[in-house]
């Protein structure tokens, strides 16, 4: 596996040819590693090189202590890249990323901006992630990019913003890998102590149980319920439209909906979401 610390390395290994690439910010889990396994099938099918990003975006930050907090270990990350046989690994430094004297900004798309969502709770932060995503695509030269599920609303902006951008990068979304006690696998878990760990597993009870009310508002009622009797405190907990995330089911009857959860433990900010109706009801059973 090649590691680039710059542009010219990394052009150098990819001698003109596109990439699949799976963007992180490192201190990798299970989670990143399933989707880099997407990427190494989808070279393997389409012959293009796998490259992963490790870059923590100062951009996406609206929280100086969260940006100075977050989690790194690249040479464990390296060791686990390479163990999957992943191609390249890129670790820009910001200036590459962004080099100074100009402004490296992009439209955003309307998904990025939904009232009650990520932009009420963490302004700018969707604004960062469209402008490190543009960037990353083309440094990568990527032809595809692989995106969890877990992070519902930017798997959806960053289809959005290619679709908006012009851009000819395929999206491919990856499944969500959680724990056996079933949170979902994020860096961020490592700020959890047991009893707060214990207490964020509320997430993927409420979505389970919001999964089984027929009544999208009781879905929401509950889900929320469950959250703050355990201790949760929840930004969202909503039931939405899938693609656009923007509409309810009496709004957009058609559907596919999710469940989408964003709460704290202890200060630490976990992100979740599934299915509306959830798996067990998905047997032909009408939406109230
Ligand atoms: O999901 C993340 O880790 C980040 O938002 C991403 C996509 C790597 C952009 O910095």
């Amino acid at each position: 596996m090649l590691t680039a610390n710059t542009q010219a390395e990394l052009d150098a290994f990819l001698d003109g040819r596109q990439s699949v690439l799976v963007p992180t910010m490192g201190y990798l889990h299970d989670g990143h590693l399933s989707l880099v396994r997407k990427a190494r099938r989808y070279s393997e099918q389409h012959g293009v090189p796998s490259v992963a990003t490790i870059f923590v975006n100062p951009a996406q930050f609206n929280d100086p202590s969260d940006l100075a907090k977050y989690p790194r270990d690249v040479e464990r990350d390296k060791a686990f890249l390479e163990a999957e046989g992943l191609d390249a690994v890129y670790i820009p430094e910001v200036d590459e990323v962004y080099p100074p004297g100009r402004d490296w900004s992009v439209p955003i798309p309307d998904v990025a901006r939904l009232p009650g969502l990520e932009d009420k709770f963490r302004p700018g932060h969707f604004e960062g992630v469209c402008k490190v995503l543009a960037r990353l695509f083309e440094m990568c030269s990527a032809c595809a990019a692989v995106f969890g599920e877990k992070d519902w609303q930017q798997l959806q902006v960053a289809r959005a913003l290619v679709r908006e951008l012009g851009l000819h990068v395929l999206i491919i979304p990856g499944e969500t890998v959680r724990e056996a006690d079933g949170l979902a696998m994020s860096s961020r878990n490592v700020h959890l102590n047991k009893e707060e760990h214990d207490r964020a597993l509320a997430i993927s009870r409420a979505i389970r149980a919001g999964g089984q009310e027929l009544d999208w508002q009781r879905a929401e009622r509950v889900m929320r319920e469950i959250l703050t009797d355990a201790g949760m405190e929840v930004d969202y907990a909503v039931v939405r439209e899938a693609g656009g995330l923007v509409k309810n089911p009496d709004e957009a009857p058609a559907g596919p909906f999710r469940c989408v959860i964003t709460a704290r433990a202890a200060g630490v900010r976990l992100l979740d979401n599934g299915p509306w109706p959830g798996p067990e009801m998905d047997s032909g059973v009408a939406p109230a």
